[in-house]
């Protein structure tokens, strides 16, 4: 393999026409997709749109004239990216508020059960939320038991309500056989809560094929929607009458301008609403979504291995870096797209790489996060990044003490 190669490579993309699609800085690689997606051009057109012409404008008209659908719209051009039928994803809050929603929700699906079941690895807002769930209404009636990724199957048992879980893991890049997990938990009697932020937009997935209960996941990851950009909400529709989700704010009201004194849920996902949506994060995810309109899952998913394994492989082929230890599964299926190392000097060396124009990722304590987005990420940039990173760790320019300080985002 040679540099000349992966431009080969590139050129031979069918998705390369994606990355004229997005605002990137020239001279920078950015291996950071996983964290915060990249701005998409229309973001920008729409962005402004919704300031000048809408708010500006339209003022308090705009609601009926162009916004007070969109948490169902934007649910709606997300359900084919996670395999979802019409009517079962809305776009609402935070993944984390949606994550104390639908834990309630699974509760109140299976009376007599009491234990969210999770890893105990799982991204921590995931357990954070559980814990607080749990603090509210007692152990006696919600207990979290998180045990290692192994143990998870031997686990399930009488007692288990929920599988709580993470598609990709987002320190190793782990991916968890989400279809197998969920069957295993159904088989045990438990519901699934899938957080599907590492993977939407990254591989194909079929919830609704794969029976999939509930799940959550980010905006701003591989979906584009930009910083804080909303997160969305799946209820399969053999589930959502059952349920009234806790947060009963008058968004999720079966008629909010009526000013009931007293709640009613709305129908279908309406009710996993709470309050007044952002609209301005709402109309930037929105326009990144119409990206996807042509976009085909298998494909990104084939170059997010590819890319995958050929970071992998030029590592393992230079000697200098064999100070780095493989963290993330070198067999692509068993990953999602992000490759990941460990050497203590990490964060040095994530630090030292953004200086040489290359972004990528630290997670505490030790972990280089390398993540391919698969719209926008070259062949080039991966053979570009291992060049960097093989200069700094034989210059040992990572060792110098501006490296070291740490803000307060890692
Ligand atoms: C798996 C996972 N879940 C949830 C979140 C964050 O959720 P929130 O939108 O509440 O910040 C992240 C953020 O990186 C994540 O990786």
């Amino acid at each position: 393999m040679t540099r000349q190669d992966c431009i080969a490579l590139d050129a031979a993309d069918p998705l390369r026409v994606h990355r004229l699609q997005f605002a990137l800085p020239d001279n920078l690689i950015y291996l950071d997709g996983n964290s915060l997606g990249a701005l998409p051009h229309v973001v920008v057109e729409r962005l402004h749109a919704t300031l000048s012409q809408q708010w500006g404008t339209d003022l308090i008209r705009g609601w009926n004239r162009h916004w007070i659908d969109l948490p169902t719209v934007v649910g709606e051009k997300i359900a084919p990216i996670i395999g979802a039928a019409p009517g079962q994803v809305i776009c609402a809050d935070s993944t984390s508020v949606n994550l104390f929603k639908l834990l309630a929700a699974a509760l109140q699906l299976n009376p007599g059960r009491t234990v969210i079941l999770s890893q105990d690895d799982n991204f921590p807002t995931d357990l954070y939320m559980a814990q607080g769930l749990s603090a509210l209404v007692g152990e006696a009636r919600c207990e979290l038991r998180q045990v290692p990724e192994a143990q998870l199957l031997n686990s399930l048992n009488a007692d288990t309500a929920v599988l709580l879980l993470t598609q990709v893991n987002f320190r190793n890049g782990r991916c968890h056989d989400l279809q197998a997990l969920t069957a295993a938990a159904h088989r045990a009697g438990a519901l699934v809560l899938w957080d599907l932020s590492h993977s939407a937009g990254a591989m194909p997935i079929h919830l609704d094929s794969w029976h999939v209960d509930l799940a959550v996941g980010c905006g701003y990851k591989f979906l584009n929607g930009g910083p804080g950009a909303p997160a969305y909400v799946y209820v399969a529709a053999r589930h959502q009458a059952a349920v009234i989700q806790p947060l009963t704010g008058w968004m999720g009201h079966a008629a909010p301008f009526d000013f009931d004194q007293d709640y009613a849920p709305g129908a279908g996902m309406l009710r996993f609403l709470c309050g007044t949506p952002s609209i301005l994060g709402l109309s930037a995810l929105d326009a990144a979504l119409d990206l996807w309109a042509d976009i085909d899952l298998e494909q990104v998913r084939l170059k997010s291995q590819q890319l995958g394994q050929l970071f992998i492989a030029l590592v393992a082929a230079e000697p200098t870096l064999g100070v780095l230890d493989l963290l993330s599964p070198a067999v692509a299926d068993s990953r999602g797209s992000q490759v990941c190392y460990e050497h203590q000097a990490g964060y040095a060396m994530v630090q030292a790489l953004a200086e040489a124009g290359v972004i990528a990722d630290f997670r505490a304590p030790n972990i280089l996060r390398f993540g391919f987005s698969p719209l926008y990420t070259q062949f080039v940039d991966v053979w570009d990044t291992v060049v960097q990173l093989t200069s700094l760790v034989s210059n040992g320019t990572y060792q110098q003490p501006r490296f070291q300080q740490r803000g307060l985002v890692t």
